[in-house]
């Protein structure tokens, strides 16, 4: 809907659609990630625009179940093979339904304001995407009650001050800022449109988050900026991954982040990617059972962990919340 007429404005979204799944490589995507929506109109216009073909594997994610349905029904009839994530997309586990594939066309089209949610989840796509992949996204550029956003609007305005660090840290901090705001600011110069007012403070704070969150584990240029309206402002915003080179811009965007989510990506990723290795040891492994230790003496430690019993190697706050330890999983679904 158009914010002004209120009335829908299909022409718009039409453009910026079209731009989004424009590409400029000579062979269709190997896999495309998109949120097709009830029409699956992107998947459509990316079959038009030979972005993506029949054999390309399709991964489409919708929350809401009855649009999950329509999708399901129109992607068989689109593409040979596809995977449908019924559920948000910061669940979305890219490396377990990729199985070894790489994404090198996706076109995220949330219209929704940029989160902590789905920054943590932006924040950790690695090794997902290919060297060369194109990556686009749609967020609604209005955030008042997001507070990732009104904390990344503070900081990139130099509103936060930040009594608890040195002035060492406070100086790269600084510095960091800065840097994210010009690298951004020069990309978008040479690839923006936009059409609304030019004091809207959330719009260029989205470009730049959504920028120093990719930037965490790729090279990456903004290809093109276009602002359009649906119920309210969006923009969509396109970017080009290379292979990472430039580790000074990616360190800074790093710094940038970390100030405005509280320490808390860092933290999140590090602990996922504790636990995904963790997984994928053997009960007796995770349980920590040294090496030499025979094989009918594993298996009691892990029968008895089983049962509740903590290994008396554990310390009693590791054994608290350990995946094998049943009350701590009764304890973490209660
Ligand atoms: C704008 S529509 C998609 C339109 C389609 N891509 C097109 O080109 O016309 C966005 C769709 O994604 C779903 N969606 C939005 N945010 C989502 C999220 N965070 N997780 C999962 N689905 C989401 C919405 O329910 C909606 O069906």
């Amino acid at each position: 809907m158009d914010a002004a007429t209120k009335k829908w404005n299909g022409e718009m979204k039409e453009a910026a659609r079209n731009l989004a799944v424009r590409s400029d490589k000579k062979t269709p995507a190997k896999v495309y990630l998109g949120l097709p929506g009830s029409g699956c109109k992107c998947v459509r216009e990316a079959l038009k625009q030979g972005t993506i073909d029949a054999d390309t594997f399709v991964v489409a994610v919708e929350r809401d179940p009855a649009t999950a349905d329509l999708i399901e029904t129109q992607l068989n009839g689109l593409v040979k093979d596809y995977h449908l994530h019924r559920d948000v997309v910061n669940t979305l586990d890219l490396k377990e339904v990729l199985q070894g594939r790489k994404i090198d066309f996706a076109f995220l089209d949330l219209c929704g304001s940029l989160d902590m949610k789905l920054a943590h989840w932006m924040y950790g796509l690695k090794d997902v995407f290919t060297t060369d992949a194109v990556v686009a996204y749609t967020y609604s550029i209005q955030g008042r009650s997001n507070k990732f956003l009104s904390a990344v609007v503070k900081d990139i305005n130099g509103l936060v001050y930040y009594p608890n660090y040195d002035f060492d840290t406070r100086s790269k901090i600084e510095m960091a800022t800065k840097s994210v705001k010009k690298i951004v600011k020069k990309q978008l110069h040479r690839t923006a449109r936009f059409i609304y007012d030019s004091n809207n403070k959330y719009r260029f704070a989205t470009i730049a988050a959504a920028w120093a969150l990719m930037s965490n584990n790729h090279n990456v240029e903004i290809t093109r900026c276009e602002e359009y309206c649906d119920t309210t402002p969006m923009v969509m915003v396109k970017f080009q991954l290379s292979e990472k080179k430039d580790n000074l811009s990616s360190r800074r965007a790093w710094i940038f982040l970390e100030v405005v989510s509280y320490g808390t990506l860092y933290e999140t990723s590090r602990k996922k990617e504790k636990k995904a290795k963790v997984n994928k040891l053997a009960p007796w492994q995770q349980l920590g059972c040294p090496v030499d230790m025979p094989r009918t003496e594993k298996a009691w430690v892990v029968i008895r962990a089983k049962q509740g019993q903590r290994p008396e190697w554990m310390k009693p706050a590791d054994w608290a919340w350990h995946p094998i330890n049943p009350n701590g999983n009764r304890r973490k679904s209660a």
